[in-house]
């Protein structure tokens, strides 16, 4: 090799270090009303956290410029690659292929889905270097445009939802390629003081807590955008619950943020409930084994109950309705917000697999 083209090439190494990207960084609120969590977007507006959301959606009021994107284009065929049950099914027709994308984005609470073009808008943030915001970036975003009606049921304020799927139009994916960061993201769901979500990966806030974090796989399920994880047993206390063997690997752990609660399959459901007195206030640890180490995610009563009204609690395991025991096409176990409460969760798409670990409680998200 010339000694010219080493030089260039040494110095473009020891360039790196500095030119390394820095992840994104939004404060996560938990809305009382809607038990829902909001990341703010730009200008006051905020966005509602899907986990299981495959696209990012806002009202588009205000002279945002549409993309342009064509209906055959890639691109479009990203925004529809997981239509919600219940939407229209894409289709750029018989005629020409030329006519303008159109998504279908869908309220994650109530089902309902419109139909709307695709957009450019931004991601007002700031990148962290793990203690303290460094600088704040407009990322660009690709975002589908909804009519207002669509926000029903989401918290006061938001203008659209940032789904965090695993799919090419989630928000991960696109901090991802406009700020040259892994697709990956750590994200700290708050029970009341402030959350976090890091888009990008590391340095993160609490390097004690995810230096040794335990690691589960993260499996895809055919036809669907969302985490899945996958489980051996359940516990509660020292008790291994009498689920029929195969029924958690058949249809998988899910997660979501769409509801506080856990959604539990009938074969699931049952044994769990039928010889543990979860309806006490002593509420006995929910332990969800899973693959990949000898490693269990905890619940503990924080995790598995809610309180309702003052004075009133509820375990937050609940039957799945419309669904047959050991229906493998509805996941087993849907964990929702209250079990992923205080962890950090390392949700990173590119290693395919999910790290956690349990805040202790004085710190919670917070210390940042
Ligand atoms: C970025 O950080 C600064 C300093 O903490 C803060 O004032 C500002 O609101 C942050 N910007 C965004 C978009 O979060």
């Amino acid at each position: 090799m010339p000694p010219v083209l080493l030089l260039v090439l040494a110095a473009s190494l020891v360039a790196l270090p500095s030119c390394q990207s820095l992840p994104v960084l939004a404060p996560v609120t938990k809305d009382p009303a809607t038990s829902l969590y909001t990341i703010p977007f730009h200008d006051g507006a905020s966005l509602v956290l899907d986990v299981a959301g495959p696209l990012v959606w806002s009202t588009c009021e205000g002279g945002q410029s549409p993309a342009e994107i064509p209906c055959s284009s890639p691109t479009c065929l990203l925004a529809n690659a997981y239509p919600a049950p219940g939407c229209p099914a894409p289709s750029c027709g018989s005629d020409r292929h030329d006519k303008p994308c159109t998504a279908y984005p869908s309220n994650p609470v109530t089902g309902a889905c419109a139909a709307g073009s695709l957009f450019h808008t931004r991601f007002a943030a700031n990148t962290t270097d793990g203690n303290k915001p460094v600088s704040e970036v407009n990322v660009g975003v690709l975002a589908a445009c909804a009519p207002s009606k669509l926000l029903a049921s989401l918290p006061r304020g938001s203008t659209g939802v940032a789904g965090l799927a695993a799919s090419g139009l989630a928000l991960p994916a696109q901090v991802a390629s406009a700020q040259k960061v892994a697709n990956r993201f750590l994200l700290c769901l708050p029970t009341g003081g402030p959350g976090v979500a890091i888009f990008g990966g590391g340095p993160v806030p609490w390097p004690q807590f995810t230096q040794s974090m335990p690691y589960t796989p993260l499996v895809t399920k055919g036809g669907s955008p969302a985490h899945y994880i996958s489980a051996r047993f359940i516990e509660v206390g020292d008790t291994r619950v009498p689920v029929s063997e195969g029924a958690l690997a058949t249809g998988g752990v899910m997660l979501s943020t769409r509801l506080p609660y856990a959604l539990l399959r009938p074969d699931v459901y049952r044994p769990l409930t039928l010889g543990n007195n979860l309806g006490g206030y002593s509420v006995p640890n929910v332990q969800l084994a899973l693959d990949g180490g000898s490693d269990t995610w905890t619940m503990t009563g924080k995790n598995s109950m809610v309180d309702v009204k003052p004075g009133t609690a509820c375990v937050v395991f609940v039957e799945m309705k419309g669904v047959e025991a050991g229906d493998g096409r509805a996941p087993a176990v849907i964990l929702g917000g209250a079990q992923m409460e205080d962890f950090v969760l390392d949700i990173d798409m590119e290693k395919k697999r999910l790290g956690f670990s349990r805040l202790p409680h004085f710190t919670g998200c917070g210390g940042l």
